[in-house]
Parts: structure tokens; sequence; C-alpha cells
């Protein structure tokens, strides 16, 4: 059997990318600090298995309790191949460093790169312990290669996951394992983060208007389009370890 755990499938590109994995027939596990009934009650219709655990991605703590613990019941299942969607992602703190409070700065950090770095050295630990091959995905943004004014925790804590991609691909080829990891780049989508991005200020955040604009010219994709698109490339298995995707490079 196959399972998929998806970080931050509440909503948004997560909650879509779980939605097509269950149209796929794959165990699912979530993780989020709010569940998404939904997605419970679809995978129910559909007779598939659905596991929901809540966590805090930004409390290292919870991150060893709660994956260890996904972990455990996965991999005695002897599972054909996991997949790991390190998903989940802030963008706060918006503002020109300097005018910056203290707290939303290591909240970012901690969300978007550190808590994928426990939890992907968590699964090769385990990988590596049984048979089971772990394919892991991680969610980044074209904010990684670009700086972007009022972004520079953002910018800097994706720039930080392409590289950790890059390094981990390099050391599992290296050591032949069966693991792959991947980065990919999903374009500006119609979510929740976005909604955060237009509520910013101009002194904050100096392209508002063009993000304004993203929505009022319907630029901005669905993420079911994007979250279909990321699932057809891992499911063909056909990509490279290591390498940052493109959601352009998907849809063309
Ligand atoms: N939207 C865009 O235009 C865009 C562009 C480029 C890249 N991205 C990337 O795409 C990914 C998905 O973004 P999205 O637009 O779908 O965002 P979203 O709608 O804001 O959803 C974010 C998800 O992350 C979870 N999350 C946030 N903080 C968390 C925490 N402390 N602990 C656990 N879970 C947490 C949220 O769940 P809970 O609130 O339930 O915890 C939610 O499910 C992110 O990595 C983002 O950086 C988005």
């Amino acid at each position: 059997m196959k399972y998929a755990i998806i970080t931050g499938a509440s909503k948004g590109l997560g909650a879509s990318i779980a939605k097509r994995l269950i149209d796929e027939q794959i165990a699912l596990v979530t993780v989020s600090r709010t569940e998404n009934e939904e997605l419970r009650k679809y995978a129910q219709a559909n007779n598939v298995s659905y596991q929901h655990h809540s966590c805090n991605l930004s409390n290292e703590e919870e991150i060893q309790e709660v994956f260890m613990e996904i972990a455990h019941s996965i991999f005695q299942k002897n599972p054909v191949e996991i997949l790991l969607f390190n998903n989940a992602g802030v963008i706060e703190p918006i503002h020109t460093v300097g005018s910056l409070d203290q707290t939303p700065i290591i909240r970012n950090v901690q969300v978007n790169l550190i808590a994928p770095m426990l939890i992907t050295n968590l699964f090769l630990q385990q990988a590596k312990l049984t048979n089971t091959s772990v394919q892991v995905i991680n969610v980044t943004s074209g904010a990684a290669t670009r700086p972007i004014h009022g972004w520079s925790i953002y910018c800097s804590s994706k720039a930080g996951l392409n590289m950790f991609t890059q390094t981990v691909a390099m050391e599992q080829a290296e050591m032949k394992t069966n693991n792959k990891i991947m980065a990919f780049s999903p374009g500006v989508m119609d979510t929740e983060m976005q909604e955060i991005i237009r509520t910013s200020s101009k002194e904050a955040f100096k392209e508002i208007d063009k993000f304004k604009e993203y929505k009022e010219k319907n630029i901005l994709k669905h993420p079911d389009v994007v979250g279909g698109a990321l699932v057809d490339l891992v499911l063909s298995g056909n990509y490279e370890s290591g390498k940052v995707y493109h959601i352009k490079d998907l849809l063309k």
C-alpha cells in the first residue's frame, strides 16, 4: 500500500493535493493545527484510509511527538512507498527588516524550513531501517530565488528549503537509496496566503498593487489545478531528485 503524509492539508494547496490523492486511492495522513472535515468525509465516501493529526509545526516537540507516532503507525505496515508532502507554509512577517517583530520571524523559519528538515530527517531515518522508499516533496516558492521587498524572511526560509532539497538529493544518490526528494514551486494561487498578502500595506510590501491585480485579473491559479499537476508528476515517478520544479513547466 502507498501512504501519503501532507502537512497543511486543512486548506489551500494542501487540501487540493489531499483530495487528488484520495481520488487515486492513496492512504492519507494529514497534519495541521485545524482539521478539514470535508476531507475526512471525502475520504470516507471514497473508502480511503484517512487520519488527521493536529500539530503546530512551529513547535519542535510537537513535531517530534506527532511524526514519531505517524512513522511508527505507517512503517510497521510495510508500505510499498511513502509520499511526504512538506506543504505547510506561512508568508508572515511582511515588512522591511528593522520593522519586524521577533516571534513571527522565528515562526516563519520554523514552519517553512525547520519543520520540513526535522520531518524529512525522521522519515529517512525510518526508511533506512525498513525496505520502504520515501519520496519527499517540499513546496517552495519563486521567492526562494528572487529577493522581494518586505518578504526577507519568507524568501530566506524558502531559499533554505531549496538548498536542503538539493543537498539531501545528493546524499541519497551517493548512498544509492531508493529515496527521492524534489522541491515544487506552485506559482501564485488563489488561497488564504494571497489574502494575507493583499491585506498588507505599500510601506510593508512595495509590490502589493501587483498582487491585488493578480486577484482582480483572475491570474491566480486554482489550487486544484496546481495540486493536480504536482500529483501527476509525483505519481509518474518521472522526476529528477534534487530538482526544483515550477508549475509553469508542468502546465505547458
Ligand atoms: N498561495 C500562493 O500564491 C503560493 C505561492 C508560492 C508558494 N506557496 C506555498 O504553497 C504552500 C501552500 O500555501 P497555500 O497558499 O495553500 O497556504 P494557505 O492557504 O495559507 O494554507 C497554509 C497551510 O499551512 C498550514 N500551517 C500554517 N502554519 C502552520 C503551523 N504553525 N502548524 C501547522 N500547520 C500550519 C495551515 O494549516 P492550519 O492553519 O490548520 O494549521 C494550512 O493548511 C506553502 O508552502 C506556500 O509557501 C503559495
